[in-house]
């Protein structure tokens, strides 16, 4: 699954991704089915800003519109509060300001009431800003790094600098698909086991999470032999890097009955690399796992699919294994396979006294 190279929900890969899982579990006995959803989704396409023919590299704000605008550069003191374009001649020109103390999208607003026609927001910290606007602003906005957004608005400030911005980013809508597993006839499973098979763009994923959603095919595997299969679903998700997509739209589709009746949902995500198994999760199942693994407080409501059903009262356990040097990078490329090994035996061992306890 790693070979496909990045599974970004939506792209032919995803698909491809899902269409290898429906043919396991099949192969492993169980029926399948693919629940699809849409969402929309944000796509910068190359945004520049160019200074004299020299390109610089923008960041699109997630939301922005796109637009295209050559006109004289204006420095804007301060964070771009209304009060900082007093008295500047901003009207169908391109303002310049710095990010911090007010939201991306004031700033996008203030600068669109006093006539700019597109705005860039320059980083404070060290490296590329990745920002998100949360209204639609009606102009154009791009982000610079510190190295590159200081120099020209000092310039702008020193004397008449013209820039070119194009801002080439769209909203699509993207269609999900999570995969379903489950034998024959189970309709109410008592504990659901599931992974998002989805990466982000430019990793390949392997930890991220080819790593959970194999140890979920392999929990899959080793119950179809044993009647635990008759009282669990698997599930792998799309989306969750486009924030918890394929779970939440799981959860929203699911009867209430469904969801009440499960015991447990166990997520797994990142467990091939790193020594030490953690196990989070709510703390009347973490107590069953405390044996097992590290058990850290408070991680029920954040950072991945358990967060969804935790979200309508289910109770949950989250396995990882801690942070990655490589995680969301092009090196994300292998795990170690006894990792995944223990996960599977640990959470085996787990969902038996999980079933076992009523
Ligand atoms: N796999 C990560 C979450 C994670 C991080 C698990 C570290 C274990 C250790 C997940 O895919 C991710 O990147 N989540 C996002 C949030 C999500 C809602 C987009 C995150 O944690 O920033
Ligand atoms: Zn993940």
């Amino acid at each position: 699954m790693v070979n496909l190279g990045p599974r970004v929900a939506g792209t032919p890969t995803a698909e491809q991704a899902s269409q290898y899982l429906i043919d396991e579990y099949r192969k492993a006995g169980y029926q399948t089915q693919v629940q699809t959803f849409t969402y929309s989704k944000f796509r910068d396409e190359g945004s520049t800003i160019t200074v004299d023919g020299t390109p610089l590299e923008g960041q699109a704000l997630n939301g922005t519109i796109a637009g295209k605008a050559t006109t004289p550069l204006v420095a804007v003191p301060n964070v771009g509060r209304p009060a900082d374009f007093a008295n500047l001649p901003v009207n169908g020109r391109i303002a310049i300001v710095q990010r911090g103390e007010i939201p991306f999208t004031q700033k996008a607003e203030n600068a669109a009431k006093a006539g700019a026609v597109g705005l860039i927001i320059v980083n404070t910290e060290g490296g590329t800003l990745r920002g998100t606007l949360t209204g639609k602003p009606t102009i154009p906005v791009v982000a610079l790094s510190r190295d590159q957004g200081n120099p020209l608005r000092d310039r702008a400030q020193a004397m008449p600098t013209t820039v070119s911005l194009v801002v080439n980013a769209e909203e699509r809508t993207i269609t999900g698909r999570n995969v379903i597993a489950y034998l024959d006839g189970v309709t109410q499973p008592t504990v659901l086991i599931g992974g998002h098979f989805d990466s982000v763009a430019g990793s390949p994923g392997a930890n991220d999470n080819a790593s959970g959603t194999a140890v979920t095919l392999d929990l899959a595997r080793r119950m179809a032999k044993t009647p635990l299969a008759r009282q669990a679903w698997f599930v792998a998700f799309d989306g969750e890097e486009d924030g918890l997509k394929g779970s939440r739209a799981f959860v929203e589709a699911a009867q209430p009955q469904f969801l009440s009746g499960l015991k447990a949902m166990l997520n797994f995500d990142m467990v091939g690399v790193n020594q030490q198994l953690q196990i989070g999760g709510s703390s009347s199942l973490t107590a069953i796992a405390q044996p097992k693994a590290s058990i850290p407080k408070s991680v029920v409501n954040g950072s991945s699919d358990h967060a969804a059903f935790a979200a309508k009262n289910v109770p949950v356990l989250f396995f990882y294994r801690g942070s990655d040097a490589n995680y969301h990078t092009p090196n994300d490329k292998t795990v170690d396979p006894k990792l995944l090994n223990e996960t599977s035996q640990t959470a085996m061992d787990i969902v038996q006294q999980i079933l076992k306890v009523d």
